[in-house]
């Protein structure tokens, strides 16, 4: 399959204004403009994708209609569960491993800890692993953690968590050098100088990668050393069902269910490190997303249930460009890297319509526009709309072979379609990506339940209301490290628990039952439900 002769003709439009557009300089919107498009285009601004949540510590907020569902659903198993026989106990529990989790099991480790990690699928089934353009650091001298500082909160609309700002920004130089002493390899010119790149919103150019499997490096690092650290075991194929309390309300474990062998246990554990990822699986408003098969918001609804408090849940971030076209990859990344290396949003008449690198959020609301208001969106077989991306601007600017050398995945990614992006433009559309909000932590993770520590996309506030590309990977390294080395101290300074209850399981059934919520919704679900309905 390659393109359509149909779509063939429309790319001799891109073509031809290829020329012009690549001296042209498309200007930056205004804050009036920006927030024009965001309120009349972005998913986070349509009220039909929204409902108050009913019951929980969040009772009255907004949370996206299928996130809401999950949120008030019945647990999966009763208050009665068994928990007088642990299957094992251990001192940290730490609960997913992408990147948060396994920085966390690190850190927890070289705290004294014995650490048990368990993953719902493979260690490393993560959206970490599925993350391509890079990390931000300010690491330059033309740079700083301020400077960063401020890209982070303007890109959060300003409502950001500031201590949690600071705290990403000030460990993000540290964690660069961490991961490279780890062994990930980071791209360099031939004089060993970090190379680093734009990314949208960024004033500075701060974007770390290892070309554009920057995830997926930085994972194999911190699986290999989580792997070959003594005190850590690994649990695969065993996601988390219920965080578990003792009688005073400090954490002391969690239900999990082994997914070969279909029962429930119990581990039981001093601290926990809940770190499960986002919920992109949900396609909220009906999106495709990025997110890998595993990412079903299961971390929030435990949370949830136990007293976590959620923070920004009604803003998801839905990333400017996902593949549009073909079918068979619809809303995979293509990395902004992309965008950052030169190439251009183009519409149907060959204009570029918006400057590449806007923040995400007023990217997206952008394309959406182009297509839906103004018309200008490229026809497809399947209806799915879409706009162009010039990428064979790249090598015009950056010189031959770029596309190549730093963009692999992506042209692996289209060249099974016989598309060669560096000759070819590629179809897009906003597809859905992160959780930007999530469960309030404190800037050492700390939430309100004593023991229970939260890193990465579970957590909610460092990023405001719309996260900058290359401040996820960032944020599961420095919010992952800081959990870990926290649930350690903790259990340094002397855990004693008393005896380990689903107590708060009577009290949400309660809850449920009184606000009269009696549908058939079990959460968490675990997995995606793709079944066809009706
Ligand atoms: O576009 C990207 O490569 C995505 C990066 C991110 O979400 O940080």
């Amino acid at each position: 399959m390659t393109y359509t002769p149909e779509m063939l003709e429309l790319i001799k439009v891109v073509e031809a204004t290829r020329p012009q557009r690549m001296h042209q300089k498309f200007p930056s919107m205004s804050l009036e403009e920006r927030d024009k498009v965001l309120h009349g285009f972005h998913p986070d601004f349509l009220p039909e994708g929204f409902r108050k949540v009913r019951v929980g510590p969040g009772k009255g907020g907004e949370m996206p209609n299928e996130l809401a569902d999950l949120v008030e659903g019945r647990p999966l198993i009763g208050p009665d569960f068994d928990l007088s026989n642990p299957d094992f106990e251990t001192d940290v529990l730490v609960i997913g491993g992408g990147g948060a989790g396994a920085s966390a099991a690190l850190l927890a480790q070289e705290g004294g800890a014995k650490v048990t990690l368990v993953t719902k699928l493979r260690f490393g089934d993560a959206n970490t692993m599925m993350a391509q353009g890079g990390i931000q650091a300010a690491d330059r001298p033309e740079d700083s953690p301020p400077i960063h500082y401020l890209d982070v909160i303007g890109g959060g609309h300003f409502d950001n968590l500031p201590e949690l700002v600071e705290a990403l920004v000030n460990d993000a130089p540290v964690v660069i050098q961490w991961l490279e002493n780890l062994g990930v390899m980071f791209d360099k010119t031939p004089d060993g100088t970090m190379m680093e790149e734009h990314g949208g919103g960024t004033s500075r150019k701060r974007m770390h990668s290892s070309r554009d499997y920057s995830g997926a490096e930085i994972m194999r690092t911190l699986r290999d050393e989580v792997r070959n650290r003594p005190n850590v075991e690994v649990i695969e194929f065993c996601p988390a069902v219920e965080l578990v309390l003792d009688e005073s309300g400090k954490i002391a474990g969690a239900v999990l269910y082994n997914l070969e062998t279909e029962r429930y246990f119990f581990a039981k554990a001093k601290a926990v490190v809940l770190a499960t990822g986002g919920g992109g699986r949900l396609h909220y408003q009906g999106f495709p997303t990025t997110n890998h098969y595993g990412a079903t918001a299961d971390g929030i609804v435990m949370a949830y249930r136990v007293g976590g408090e959620p923070l920004f849940l009604d803003t998801m971030q839905y990333h400017p460009t996902g593949a549009a076209y073909p079918e068979q990859i619809l809303g995979q990344l293509v990395t902004e890297k992309v965008r950052g290396l030169g190439a251009q949003p183009v519409n149907l008449k060959g204009e570029q319509f918006v400057y590449p690198l806007e923040p995400r959020d007023v990217e997206a609301a952008a394309f959406i526009r182009e297509c839906k208001e103004r018309n200008l969106g490229i026809p497809t077989p399947t209806g799915q709309p879409a706009v162009w991306l010039d990428s064979p601007l790249i090598e015009m600017i950056q010189g031959p072979g770029t596309v190549e050398k730093a963009l692999p995945a992506m042209v692996r990614q289209f060249k099974r379609f016989n598309i060669d992006i560096a000759k070819l433009p590629m179809l897009v559309y906003p597809t859905l990506h992160y959780q930007n909000g999530g469960i309030r932590i404190d800037a050492d993770c700390r939430t309100k339940i004593p023991g229970l520590f939260i890193g990465g996309e579970v957590s909610g506030g460092v990023h405001g209301r719309n996260r900058l590309m290359g401040n996820s990977l960032l944020d599961v390294c420095v919010f992952g490290r800081r959990a870990g080395k926290t649930a350690a101290d903790y259990i340094g300074q002397g855990v004693t628990l008393s005896k380990p209850t689903l107590q708060h399981l009577v009290i949400w059934n309660k809850e449920l039952d009184e606000a009269g919520i009696n549908g058939a919704v079990q959460s968490p679900i675990l997995l995606p439900n793709y079944t066809r309905k009706g």
